[in-house]
This record gives structure tokens, C-alpha cells and sequence, in this order.
């Protein structure tokens, strides 16, 4: 899996040349189908069991999945000896991902309420695909699991060895004159997090933890032990010296930190963003229900129990 890893080591490159950019979209491509060829071999050094489930965390546009859908293809293998299973939280990309693989988007997930997918369509090859918010909806059975570039989006605790002892990082409003409107604090005293993550042998200053990736691996790896399958992840890495990870990239160029702290602030607040989209999560006396049931306020458009 060498291959895999110098191009995306490649794509992080600060600076590059446009040539170089589409000399690398190309490599990227014939990585993906080299995913695609892997697939296929490994599933056919395991005797080719089916029904066979792709299982894909965080499929983005749908990019890895169409190219290994159209290895599979020709090498006899479509239609619905074949499943594709998307985990993902974006309702959009989920959209984006249909419209790749199945060439129109017309899943209305109203359909699927009782499902414990919210989204379900056919490939232009014939094979079902459905959408899942969480690997633990995807149906057990035996599955090739990939993830490529989905652990890195997990949310992390930034943990930091101080002289008081261990504190972590975290991010406050910044009510100053400045440009940035987020800033980085350190907690006043220890954190859940520094109190469970942190072991007494620990030697680094400062550590970066992922319990949701934590949670998933392990859940990826008693799949396979009880149902059979292979996973491949693919993803920015270290081997465990690097410290601090957290980074921003825009058009193949990395933006400082106190950037991205600014362009998540403005993607939630800006309109043409996820501004007139932006929901709040709100808490209200049970006394009240009924009224708000009948008089939701303006902006809330689900109420849940
Ligand atoms: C950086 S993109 C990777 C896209 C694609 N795999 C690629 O390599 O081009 C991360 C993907 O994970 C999805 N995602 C982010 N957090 C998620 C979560 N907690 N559960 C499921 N999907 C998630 C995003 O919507 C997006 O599709």
C-alpha cells in the first residue's frame, strides 16, 4: 500500500504548481482504481463469499466508491450480489454521492422513517445503495469497510503538560478588538479528558485524543472478527511522535490554525454558508411542549421528544 500513501503525503504539499495539481488528480485517480483492484483481490482470496457488502465511512463525493463499483464491474461483479453502505452525517454530500453513483438524485428520506437507513437508491449498475448516520445501523455481515480521509475529521481533545500539570486545550470566544473572533484557552483545572486519556507513563507534552475514532475502530474490529470482512483505512498520519495535528488545508495549501478557527466561525455565521442554515439545539420546561409543538418558533423546524 506504498502507492496510497506518497500521494497523499504528495496532496498535502504546500504551494504547488497547477500542472503539478492535475499531474496529481491523475495519480489520485489511479489510486483510487488501485483501491478498487485491492478490493477485488482480497474478496477473491477470502473465496469470494456473497452477498458482498462495501461498507464506506464518510464517502465524500462518491469518488472511491464509483471507481471501485466500475473495477468490480469488469471483473463480472454488479447488480445486487453487490451492496454499497454509506455511513454519513451530511445530508448534501449524501446527495452529491447519490447523483455519482446512481445518476440522479431522487431518495426522499421521508420514505425511510422506520429504516435504520435515511436514504436508499440503486447504482446505474443495479446494485442497492443505502445511507446510514452510524456504522452500528449498517447491516452485519461479511464487508470490505473503507475510509479514506475520515478518521482525520473526527473531533479531538488537545491535551497539554503544563506546570500546574495537565490541561486541556480548548476554543472560547475571543471578545477582543482583533480579526479573530475564536482563540485558543487552556482549562483552569484537569478535564474529564486529561483525568481519562492521560496515562501515568505518558512522556509527551502534548497529545491529541479521538475517542469517536477509538470508538470506531474497535467497533470495525469486532465486526470483522464476528462477520467476517477486511477495512482499509487511509489517512493523514504520524507514527504517534507528532504532537499537534490540527490544520486547515484550502486548495492544496495548508491555512495557519487561528484561520481555520475564523473560517469555521464564518461558515457558521455567514448566510451564503451555513448561516441561514445553522440550527440550534434547545432545551425548554417539558411544561411547554404542547405550545411549542403548536407555535414552533421561528427557524425550528423539528421538535424531538
Ligand atoms: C474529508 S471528507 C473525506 C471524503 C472522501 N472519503 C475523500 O477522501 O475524498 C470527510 C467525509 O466524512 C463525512 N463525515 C464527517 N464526520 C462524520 C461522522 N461523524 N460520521 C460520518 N461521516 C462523517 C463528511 O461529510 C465527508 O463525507
Amino acid at each position: 500500500m506504498q502507492p496510497v500513501r506518497i500521494c497523499l503525503e504528495a496532496r498535502e504539499t504546500t504551494s504547488l504548481h497547477p500542472r503539478y495539481v492535475r499531474c496529481l488528480v491523475k495519480c489520485y485517480d489511479i489510486v483510487l482504481q488501485l483501491v478498487g483492484v485491492w478490493v477485488y483481490s482480497e474478496w477473491y482470496k477470502l473465496g469470494s463469499p456473497k452477498p458482498l457488502q462495501l461498507v464506506e465511512l464518510g464517502p465524500g463525493r462518491g469518488t472511491l466508491m464509483q471507481d471501485i463499483l466500475r473495477v468490480l464491474q469488469q471483473f463480472g461483479e454488479a447488480g445486487s450480489d453487490l451492496s454499497v453502505h454509506f455511513v454519513e452525517v451530511s445530508e448534501e454530500l449524501s446527495c452529491k454521492q447519490e447523483e455519482k453513483l446512481c445518476g440522479v438524485v431522487q431518495s426522499n428520506k421521508d420514505d425511510y422513517e422506520k429504516e435504520l437507513y435515511f436514504k436508499k437508491s440503486t447504482t446505474t449498475g443495479g446494485s442497492p445503495v443505502f445511507w446510514y448516520r452510524h456504522l452500528g445501523s449498517v447491516p452485519r455481515s461479511f464487508s470490505v469497510f473503507l475510509a479514506n480521509e475520515f478518521f482525520d475529521v473526527l473531533p479531538i481533545h488537545k491535551i497539554c503538560k503544563t506546570e500546574d500539570g495537565w490541561r486541556e486545550v480548548l476554543i472560547d470566544i475571543d471578545e477582543g478588538d482583533g480579526p479573530h473572533h475564536l482563540r485558543y484557552v487552556l482549562s483552569r483545572a484537569e478535564t474529564p479528558a486529561t483525568k481519562v486519556f492521560i496515562q501515568p507513563e505518558e512522556t509527551r507534552d502534548e497529545i491529541e485524543v479521538s475517542p469517536d475514532a477509538a470508538v470506531l475502530c474497535e467497533e470495525l474490529a469486532s465486526r470483522i472478527e464476528e462477520d467476517g470482512g477486511i477495512a482499509l483505512i487511509m489517512d493523514y498520519g504520524h507514527d504517534g511522535k507528532d504532537s499537534s495535528t490540527f490544520r486547515n488545508l484550502m486548495k492544496h495549501c495548508h491555512l495557519d490554525e487561528q484561520k481555520s478557527l475564523i473560517s469555521g466561525f464564518k461558515m457558521l455565521t455567514d448566510p451564503l454558508k451555513m448561516g441561514t442554515r445553522f440550527k440550534f439545539l434547545a432545551f425548554f420546561p417539558a411544561a411547554v411542549k404542547d405550545f411549542l409543538k403548536k407555535h414552533p418558533p421561528a427557524g425550528f423546524y423539528r421538535y424531538e421528544d
